[in-house]
C-alpha cells in the first residue's frame, strides 16, 4: 500500500513537470492585449445575488382591511433579481428610531422578475411592529431597501417527490401561490395539493388567483379548509393527517408554511404519516417565541465596531435582536428565523436561550459561543458583540 501511494506521488510530479514548458509556450505566444475588466459569470452572479436591492411600491392591491399586495419594482436601473418560488426578500426599514428587518416571502411567480416585479402580501399582526407600518404608509412610490432572495423553502426535484402537499395557513399561503404560478407557467414541473387552512372563508387569501391557477392547470389542485365555519366545497375542521391521506398521492413531499400554532399541530399530523425525514420541509418562521412564565427585563451590554459598550434593556420574551432594533442599534438580519446565520454574533458572557426547533447555529459556533440573536432570548444580563 504504502509503496503504491509513492508511486502515485511520482507519477503526479512527472505529469507537472511536463506542463511546465507547456505553459512557458502558452505564455511566450498569448497576445498582449489586457484582460477584460468583467467577466459574464461574474456579472450573472451579480444580477442574479445583489447585496441590496433597491424597490418601489409600483402599485397596490387592497385584499381586505388588514392584508394588501404591493407590487414592488425596481427603482434602479437593474432588474430585482431572479428568485426559485418560494424564496422571500427581506425589508429593511425605518420606523422612527429603530432599523429593522422583515422578511416577506414572494407571492409573485418568479417569471415576474424577469418582467421586472415582485409581489409581497402584508397582514396585519396584532401588536406587530413593521406589519403597520407597512401598512399604513406604504402608498405607490414609497421606496423600500431589500435583500436578494433569499431561502431555502423552495422545490428541489432532486430532493423532493413529484407531488407536493402543500399545508398552508393564513398568510402562509404567499410561497404556495408563487409555486402555483410556477408550476402553471412551466418553470417547476411537480404536482401540487395546495391545502389551504383559513377560521372562515373570508379568511382565505388570493382564492381567485387560486382558483385560476388550478383550472389553468392539471397540476394544480387546492382544498379549502375551515375550522371555524362551513361553506360550500370546503373541508371543514383542522388540516390533519386523514385529510392529507384523502387527497395525497401515493408519494409525496410535504412543504408546511403558517403560524406557530399550525407548526406544533401539523409536526403530530405528519408523524402519524411515517414520511421520510426528508420529504417534510417547514418555511422557517419569523415571529417572536412565545412568552413563558415570568417577563423579566435584563441588560444587554452591545460592543460593536462603532459601538465601544452600550448597555440596553432586554426582556425574556423578546429576541436579542428585536432589544437591538429598538434601542435604535441597527444589527444584520435576514430571516429572523434562526436559520440564515446573517445576525450571527459572539455571546461574551450570560446565560440565554435558543429553543431547539429555531437553533440553525453550525457546530463550530455553538463551541466558539456564538449566537443568532434573531431566536435567542436572555435568561440574566448579558454581553454580545455584534
Ligand atoms: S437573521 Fe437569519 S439567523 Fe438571524
Amino acid at each position: 500500500m504504502q509503496k503504491f501511494i509513492i508511486k502515485s506521488n511520482l507519477k503526479d510530479i512527472a505529469c507537472f513537470a511536463k506542463m511546465i514548458p507547456v505553459r512557458a509556450a502558452k505564455f511566450r505566444t498569448a497576445p498582449s492585449t489586457p484582460l477584460p475588466t468583467s467577466y459574464a459569470v461574474n456579472e450573472t452572479a451579480k444580477l442574479l445575488h445583489p447585496r441590496v436591492q433597491k424597490l418601489r411600491v409600483k402599485s397596490i392591491e387592497e385584499i381586505s382591511q388588514d392584508v394588501k399586495s404591493y407590487v414592488l419594482e425596481a427603482a434602479e436601473k437593474k432588474a430585482p433579481a431572479y428568485f426559485r418560488a418560494g424564496q422571500y426578500i427581506s425589508l429593511k426599514l425605518k420606523i422612527g428610531d429603530s432599523v429593522l428587518t422583515r422578511p416577506y416571502s414572494i407571492a409573485s411567480p418568479p417569471a415576474d422578475a424577469l418582467k421586472g416585479t415582485y409581489t409581497i402580501t402584508v397582514k396585519r399582526v396584532s401588536d406587530g411592529f413593521a406589519s403597520g407600518y407597512i401598512l399604513d404608509n406604504f402608498t405607490v412610490g414609497t421606496e423600500v431597501t431589500a435583500s436578494a432572495p433569499e431561502g431555502t423553502f423552495y422545490y428541489e426535484p432532486l430532493r423532493d417527490a413529484p407531488a407536493v402537499v402543500c399545508l398552508a395557513g393564513g398568510s402562509g399561503i404567499t410561497p404556495f401561490l408563487s409555486l402555483a404560478g410556477a408550476v402553471a407557467d412551466g418553470t417547476e414541473d411537480c404536482e401540487l395539493i395546495i391545502i389551504y387552512g383559513c377560521r372562515t372563508e373570508n379568511d382565505i387569501l388570493h382564492k381567485d388567483k387560486l382558483d385560476t391557477l388550478s383550472a389553468k392547470c392539471p397540476k394544480i389542485k387546492v382544498v379549502y379548509v375551515l375550522s371555524d365555519s362551513c361553506a360550500e366545497g370546503c373541508e371543514q375542521g383542522f388540516i390533519t393527517a386523514e385529510l392529507i391521506k384523502k387527497y395525497a398521492p401515493a408519494v409525496y413531499s410535504v412543504f408546511v408554511c403558517g403560524p406557530a400554532a399550525m407548526y406544533a399541530f401539523e409536526k403530530e399530523e405528519l408523524k402519524k404519516l411515517n414520511l421520510p425525514e426528508k420529504y417534510i420541509r417547514f418555511e422557517t418562521q419569523s415571529g417572536e417565541a412565545p412568552a413563558t412564565g415570568e417577563t423579566k427585563t435584563f441588560e444587554c451590554s452591545v460592543y460593536a465596531r462603532d459601538i465601544k459598550k452600550r448597555v440596553i434593556p432586554c426582556r425574556n420574551d423578546e429576541s436579542i435582536l428585536t432589544a437591538l432594533e429598538r434601542a435604535g442599534i441597527e444589527a444584520q438580519s435576514m430571516c429572523r428565523g434562526g436559520e440564515c446565520g446573517f445576525c450571527r454574533s459572539k455571546l461574551i458572557s450570560g446565560e440565554v436561550f435558543v429553543p431547539e426547533e429555531n437553533d440553525g447555529r453550525r457546530i463550530a459556533d455553538l463551541k466558539f459561543g456564538y449566537i443568532h440573536p434573531c431566536r435567542t432570548y436572555p435568561q440574566g444580563n448579558i454581553e454580545i458583540r455584534i
